[in-house]
């Protein structure tokens, strides 16, 4: 591996692992024959990412063969359904617990392929080989695995930690806007929760990042995971603080049930969502209506969209407690104390929550 990559760890005793960052890491075959068992390998990805990386990571994986199990693109397809078939692709390759999955796709895919890798004979290997920005930054990094339920979203999962990331920067180049936009609300995110200088970083090169800048693109990556290895291997299973990740997901969860999943990008959602929050935190006196203003900036320039679908108080309330942080009732949310810090509280008037979301959604 040479200086153009980096690794970050995630420490978590013997379940700890690399996160591999960089450009061209799907050209460096010795990589993976280091991580990956030697039993069977199926490939989970799907119908727009095979004809662009099924062949390279193909190349990387070298003499060896495996199973291409190849699903259909979407967020509706992320189902018990699709996972049947993930399932009879592993009992084709007769996988056994010497094998792994290899999940190269987006957040859909590491989802769908880590949840059946967590399930599959009581838990194989998965590698995940993310090509969104939001999978890179997010989803790919801290095992949460899950498919959907008509009753809700990642409601049938597991925690299943992968061995390796490998975020090949390149494949970011085919990635749509929209979706490099929506990736960019989660590294906003993290400088919103944790990292005062990063947020002013991502600020001066909003610029940058949006043109696919690869030395930005590669701090980007690689601060977010950082900061979320350090959650993650610090609370690996949200009884504590891995539940801050969540900045603005309770109210972005009730906006993409609102529209209709698939209507809003989940980081889209997320970006509303963290104004509705921020605006909160605001009106609880932790930050200023500048700092409201400062977010609200950024999330425009990015690209994201800041008015939530004017779904009524009632529905958003609904909504928002079917959040998997409601403890005895009460919607547990994300708040900041200040700009790079934030906590979680149930411990909120009411009367706030009705009024920031009277102007945002009544
Ligand atoms: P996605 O997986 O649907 O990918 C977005 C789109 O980009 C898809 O059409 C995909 O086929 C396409 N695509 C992927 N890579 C590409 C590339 N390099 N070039 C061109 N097109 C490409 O969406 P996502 O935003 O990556 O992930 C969203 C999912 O992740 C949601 O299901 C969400 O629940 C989940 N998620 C999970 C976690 C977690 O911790 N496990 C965290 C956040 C989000
Ligand atoms: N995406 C939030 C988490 O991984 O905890």
């Amino acid at each position: 591996m040479n200086h153009l990559f980096h690794t970050v760890r995630i420490d978590l005793g013997s379940r700890s692992y690399p996160i591999y960052i960089g450009a061209g890491l799907l050209a460096q075959p010795a990589t993976f024959d280091a991580i990956l068992p030697n039993g069977p390998l199926v490939i989970v990805t799907n119908q727009t990412v095979a004809p662009l990386y099924l062949g390279p990571l193909q190349g990387a994986l070298g003499h060896r063969s495996c199973t291409v199990c190849v699903l259909p693109d979407g967020e509706r397809y992320k189902t018990q359904a699709t996972l049947g078939q993930v399932y009879d692709a592993l009992a084709a390759a007769k996988m056994s617990r010497d094998g792994a999955v290899i999940a190269l796709g987006g957040g859909v895919i590491g989802d769908i392929a880590g949840f059946a890798a967590a399930t599959w004979a009581r838990g194989i290997d998965v590698l995940q080989v993310p090509t969104t920005l939001l999978a890179q930054v997010d989803s790919s990094v801290g095992g949460k695995t899950a498919v959907n339920h008509p009753a809700g979203k990642n409601l049938i999962g597991a925690f299943h930690q992968p061995v390796a990331v490998m975020a090949d920067l390149s494949t970011l180049s085919t990635l749509p806007e929209r979706e490099l936009k929506a990736g960019l609300a989660e590294v906003i995110k993290y400088g919103l929760i944790h990292d005062a200088p990063f947020l002013e970083w991502l600020e001066e090169s909003l610029p940058l990042l949006l043109v696919r800048d690869p030395d930005a693109l590669a701090y980007a990556v690689r601060r977010s995971c950082e900061i979320k290895a350090e959650i993650v291997s610090l609370d690996e299973r949200e009884v504590g603080p891995r539940a801050l990740l969540n900045f603005g997901h309770t109210f972005g969860h009730a906006i993409e049930a609102a529209a209709g999943y698939g209507t809003w990008l989940h980081g889209e959602a997320v970006a509303t969502g963290m104004l509705l929050a921020a605006q909160m935190s605001a009106k609880l006196g932790f930050i200023s209506t500048h700092e409201v203003d400062r977010l609200r900036d950024l999330l425009t320039r990015a690209g994201l969209p800041i008015e939530a679908p004017r779904m009524g108080i009632a529905r958003a309330l609904e909504l928002m407690a079917l959040d998997k942080k409601v403890l005895a009732g009460r919607v547990r949310l994300v708040l900041l104390k200040k700009i790079g810090s934030a906590m979680v509280s149930a411990d909120y008037d009411p009367a706030v929550l009705h009024a920031v979301l009277q102007q945002a959604v009544g």
